[in-house]
């Protein structure tokens, strides 16, 4: 299970880096134009909040196939290691049937439908990102189409992981995993969520003033 954040929010990724099991960091132009800097000034400055390594994700902003290949190649020569991420219209995927050619590893994102999830796998995408509460608020089913996905990729398109996107509640997150998605990227404040929990909070001060009442310190002596 690989863990991503989807964010450029490079203070926070640092500050989470230390404490979550982290992959890398998946990015797309909203949340980098968020930044207002530049992708080539933002993905240097995540991977050094990453601790110098980790899998970096940036998208294309070209819509037709020949520029989406000039844009993956330019990203590629200039960030090492950077998995592309190309909507899955079908310029798009276009583009990565053609990158495939080229040994460019893609994410096919934009996944709102797991037949397009599929085609994207299919074409050659390392990834494919189906955005869950996208669908859900549209009134669809976004657990739905993660399962879907995950069982035709493994049927279909072996070579393909689901990373699922796209996330409003830690519970949707974890229905993800639950049916078996093999990457999951969470915005910053859902990993968040996921990491506080006030019970915990309280158990471990209750610990505390029961140790302190005793002993009159709270190391273990
Ligand atoms: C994934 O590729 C996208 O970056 C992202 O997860 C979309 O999330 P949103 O629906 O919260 O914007």
């Amino acid at each position: 299970m690989e863990l991503y954040l989807d964010t450029a929010d490079v203070i926070a990724v640092k500050r989470l880096a230390r404490v979550l099991p982290l992959q890398g960091v998946t990015t797309n132009p909203s949340i980098i134009a968020k930044e207002g800097k530049s992708v080539w000034e933002v993905l240097p400055a995540l991977r050094d909040a990453l601790g110098g390594s980790g899998k970096l994700f940036a998208q294309v902003m070209a819509n037709d196939s020949e520029r989406m290949v000039t844009e993956a190649v330019m990203l590629t020569e200039r960030i090492s290691g950077v998995i592309v991420k190309i909507p899955t219209t079908a310029e798009g995927l276009a583009a990565i049937k053609q990158l495939n050619t080229m040994n460019i590893a893609t994410l096919g994102t934009a996944v709102y439908g797991a037949g397009q999830g599929l085609l994207a796998a299919m074409a050659g995408a390392a990834y494919v990102a189906p955005y869950v509460n996208r669908v859900d608020a549209q009134g669809g089913d976004g657990i739905g189409m993660v399962r879907d996905l995950h069982q035709l990729l493994k049927m279909h398109a072996p070579n393909s992981r689901v990373l699922a996107a796209s996330f409003k509640t830690p519970r949707q997150a974890l229905d993800c995993m639950l049916a078996g998605c093999e990457a999951i990227t969470l915005p910053v404040d859902i990993a968040e969520q996921m990491l506080l929990s006030p019970a915990v909070q309280s158990a471990v001060e209750k610990f505390e003033q029961d140790w302190q009442g005793a002993f009159g310190t709270n190391l273990l002596g």
